[in-house]
């Protein structure tokens, strides 16, 4: 006999009810088919991991780097949850055949990684240490011969010591100095590495280290300061792309990492978009909407008044050289906004208590971020090339019995995002490649080694790395270049 229940869940049918009604069984349940046609990603589509220096690479005492800001301030109590440090990490200063490997495994044809200013500059500026140069080049060398291309970020957050002594990016001098420092790098890499990004995610590195105080350098400025800071940062930004093409060879590339605060439509009606849109440019607006269109809103400037940072009509014109893509970190919604009753631009909303979120309670869970965010780029600021640099999720990653990681909830994230980002892509978004945040778990910032992000589980105590369930989907995923 047929038997329905309802329960809080929803509809139950017993299995033997479907039995009967004819809907188990070979017959109508067939195995996925590698063979039907899928909605693939385009032929070429970009898969690779990412990762940073400070978070992987260990040997900060090593062939002579230099200290960084962020050794400093693993060192003051209190400010790595955890109590670490990274002066070991990953050990992938070491490990970084092992660590190729893992990516050559995975099926993976790019990897962004960063440079360590402070490896090659000990001092900031003035005298290299052509050892720290040496490491990048054995790590290309070893991706070259993997068949796996190189993306380099020329700053991730690890700032040498001494430029912080002298101001950070309270000072003007640190933009030129960056610049100074990305024309070395295009001289001593540019053979092998075409494709560069200048600094990631402005917005995160100045207002936590400066603002919030909770990254190095640990600082809580006053408004005017912090505006500063920014605009020194944008500056670099420019000063970089300048001297990368002044410098490097030709048809060498390069652009922003930035994390763009995400507006995203609660509805999507007309209207809503709309509100999106504004919202999007405002919410970036000392980031990628100065970088992009060269000017600060008049909204951002009314707002900031007698904080507004001090700038030239030069400095503008610097600040939104032209770059020749755009990379973008995608991780929670920005903001959920709609279009004001009164037509007058848009209002934020609210996130409930009950908004679901990743391990990381900053991490809401919101995969139309990743079809929001590269669409907002097209169209604010009609930009042609487009990369997902960063995304992917932490996760309560802890080896069964048998010693398998199954982040089920990882794979969940991947998923849905992914498919959002086919979404844009299929409507002729031109997203030309994807970054998973990260290759391996690795030193979280201030939250230390608690947090993990990566593909591949590391035991810090032995330095062993083992790909979770979620390599394997990664992996099945890049094969046939469509979701699985
Ligand atoms: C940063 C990474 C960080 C990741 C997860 C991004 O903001 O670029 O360095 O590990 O987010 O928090």
């Amino acid at each position: 006999m047929t038997s329905f229940r309802f329960t809080r869940r929803g509809l139950a049918v017993s299995a033997l009810a479907l039995g009967a009604i004819g809907l188990t069984g070979s017959k109508l349940l067939k195995e996925p088919d590698d063979s039907l046609p899928k909605t693939r990603f385009p032929e070429g589509f970009r898969w690779g991991t990412a990762t940073s220096a400070y978070q992987i690479e260990g040997a900060t005492a090593v062939d002579g780097r230099g200290p960084s800001i962020w050794d400093t301030f693993a060192r003051l109590p209190g400010k790595i949850r955890d109590g670490t440090n990274a002066d070991i990490a990953d050990d992938h200063f070491h490990l970084y055949k092992e660590d190729v490997a893992l990516m050559k495994a995975l099926g993976v044809k790019t990897y962004r990684f960063s440079i360590a200013w402070p490896r090659i500059f000990p001092e900031g500026r003035g005298t290299p240490n052509p050892k720290g140069l040496a490491f990048y080049q054995r790590l290309i060398d070893e991706l070259l011969a993997n068949d796996i291309e190189p993306y380099a970020t020329l700053y991730h957050w690890d700032l040498p010591q001494a430029l912080q002594d002298r101001g950070g990016w309270q000072s003007r001098d640190t933009a030129q100095a960056f610049a100074d420092y990305t024309a070395h790098i295009v001289r001593g890499l540019g053979d092998k590495i075409g494709r560069f990004f200048t600094l990631n995610e402005i917005h995160a590195f100045v207002d936590l280290g400066y603002g919030k105080g909770i990254h190095a350098p640990g600082l809580t400025l006053a408004a005017a300061q912090l505006n500063q800071a920014r605009h020194h940062a944008v500056l670099a930004h420019g000063l970089g792309v300048q001297a990368a093409r002044a410098n490097g060879r030709s048809g060498l590339k390069i652009g922003p990492a930035e994390n763009i605060t995400i507006a995203l439509p609660d509805v999507e009606t007309p209207q809503n978009i709309r509100a999106a849109e504004h919202a999007t440019r405002e919410l970036n607006a000392a980031y990628l909407t100065v970088m992009l269109e060269g000017r600060y809103t008049d909204a951002y400037l009314k707002e900031a008044g007698a904080d507004a940072p001090r700038f030239t009509d030069a400095d503008l014109k610097t600040i939104s050289t032209r770059v020749d893509f755009v990379g973008i970190n995608v991780y929670g919604p920005g903001a959920f906004v709609r279009e004001r009753s009164d037509g007058s631009g848009y209002a934020q909303m609210k996130l409930p208590a009950s908004y679901p979120h990743m391990k990381s309670p900053w991490l809401g869970f919101a995969p139309q971020a990743l079809y929001w965010a590269p669409r907002m780029l097209q169209k604010l600021w009609a930009v042609k090339e487009i990369y997902i640099t960063e995304n992917g999720t932490s996760a309560a990653d802890e080896p069964d019995e048998d010693g398998r990681i199954d982040d089920l909830d990882r794979v969940m994230f991947l998923r849905q995002y992914l498919d959002q980002l086919q979404r844009a892509i299929n409507e002729g978004v031109p997203v030309r490649g994807y970054f998973l945040w990260s290759l391996l778990d690795n030193f979280e910032w201030a939250d230390g080694y608690e947090t993990r992000f990566g593909l591949h589980y590391v035991d810090y105590k032995t330095q062993k790395r083992t790909p979770k369930l979620s390599a394997s989907f990664y992996k099945k995923l890049i094969e046939r270049n469509a979701l699985v």
